[in-house]
């Protein structure tokens, strides 16, 4: 039942734009998107708390200065963590809400803020344990319906959780955390489950949140640093580029969310893209990622 949808070769993170990263004002961000639209990078991924809630509102404030951007790029956005925030100030607690309610208030409140007359893919950012799948399906349908979305589905969802609520209503992606760091999806299900439905798995942190980069006297990290410049200097290639011909190399098709403000880091990303990893390489990054052989 699931919906196989196009995503551009990257997509562009854009938690770390404002208030939670690189405070770029309005020109800065329109430089950027350009920039990123010219490398063939179309996909921008939102999500209504970024910032505090504040980072759709900076992407309207560019849509509204330049409204060319709207037929330009496509707009993922999320829904359903109510976070402690000023901006926020009926939230008493943290929670998770997937009500179709939520879902359909929410959404309306992205549009206003981004600026923009629909969002091409709507997620549900956290899985509620309390989640009513049919409950959901009404409100993704009605927002389709409306026009209000083009699309819809999750992120971080165990494949349990997917298989139910993609019986309800068709899921277009599970955007899941997976790197070097974070190998866990390649061992629970989760990638395999969206292979076997033919959809993409979209990959945030796919640079692990940028730690793999920092200081760091973690044995773990050095084990596997040296490791990926090693393979990077067989390929005349940059560390940070092994680590997402590394994604790319699995025939799921993962899309990676770059989370870089640096449009040079993002080049090199989309570059990454051409260098083939050979089956064995892939495996002795596995193992500098888990510190032991495969059985
Ligand atoms: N669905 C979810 O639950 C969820 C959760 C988290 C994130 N996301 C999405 O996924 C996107 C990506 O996540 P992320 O930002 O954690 O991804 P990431 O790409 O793993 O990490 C980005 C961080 O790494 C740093 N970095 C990147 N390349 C570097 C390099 N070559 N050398 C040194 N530092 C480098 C960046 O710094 P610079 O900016 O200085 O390059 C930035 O601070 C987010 O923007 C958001 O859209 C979704």
């Amino acid at each position: 039942m699931a919906e196989k949808i196009e995503f551009s070769p990257l997509i562009v993170g854009m938690m770390r734009m404002g208030s939670w990263g690189a405070n770029m004002s309005t020109p800065e961000l329109g430089r950027f998107v350009d920039q990123c639209i010219e490398l063939g990078l179309v996909d921008f991924d939102h999500a209504d708390i970024y910032g505090h809630y504040t980072e759709e509102a900076n992407f309207g404030k560019l849509i509204k200065e330049r409204p060319d951007l709207k037929s330009k790029v496509r707009i993922t956005t999320k829904c359903g963590i109510k976070m402690i925030s000023d901006n926020r100030p009926g939230h008493k607690e943290k929670s998770y809400d997937s009500t179709g309610q939520h879902i359909i208030q929410s959404t309306e409140n992205s549009l206003k803020e981004l600026g923009v007359e629909k969002i091409d893919l709507l997620l549900i950012h956290r899985p509620d344990f309390l989640m009513d799948p049919a409950d959901i399906a009404e409100a993704s349908q009605r927002l389709k319906a409306e026009g209000k979305i083009l699309h819809f589905g999750v992120s971080n969802f165990t494949p349990a959780q997917f298989e139910m609520l993609n019986s309800f209503t068709p899921l277009a992606t599970n955007q899941i955390e997976a790197s070097v760091l974070h190998t866990s999806p390649f061992e629970d299900g989760t990638i395999v489950q969206c292979q076997r439905l033919g959809i993409t798995p979209t990959i945030w942190s796919p640079f692990g949140g940028g730690s793999i980069f920092g200081l760091s006297s973690d044995p773990n990290i050095l084990r596997l640093r040296e490791k990926l410049n090693e393979i990077a200097d067989r390929h005349h290639a940059g560390m940070d580029q092994i680590l997402i011909a590394w994604l790319n190399k699995h025939p799921a098709g993962l899309v990676s969310i770059t989370g870089s403000t640096k449009i040079e880091r993002i080049k090199s990303a989309l570059e990454a893209l051409n260098i083939e990893l050979s089956h064995e390489e892939w495996y002795e990054i596995w193992q500098a990622s888990k510190g032991e052989e495969i059985a």
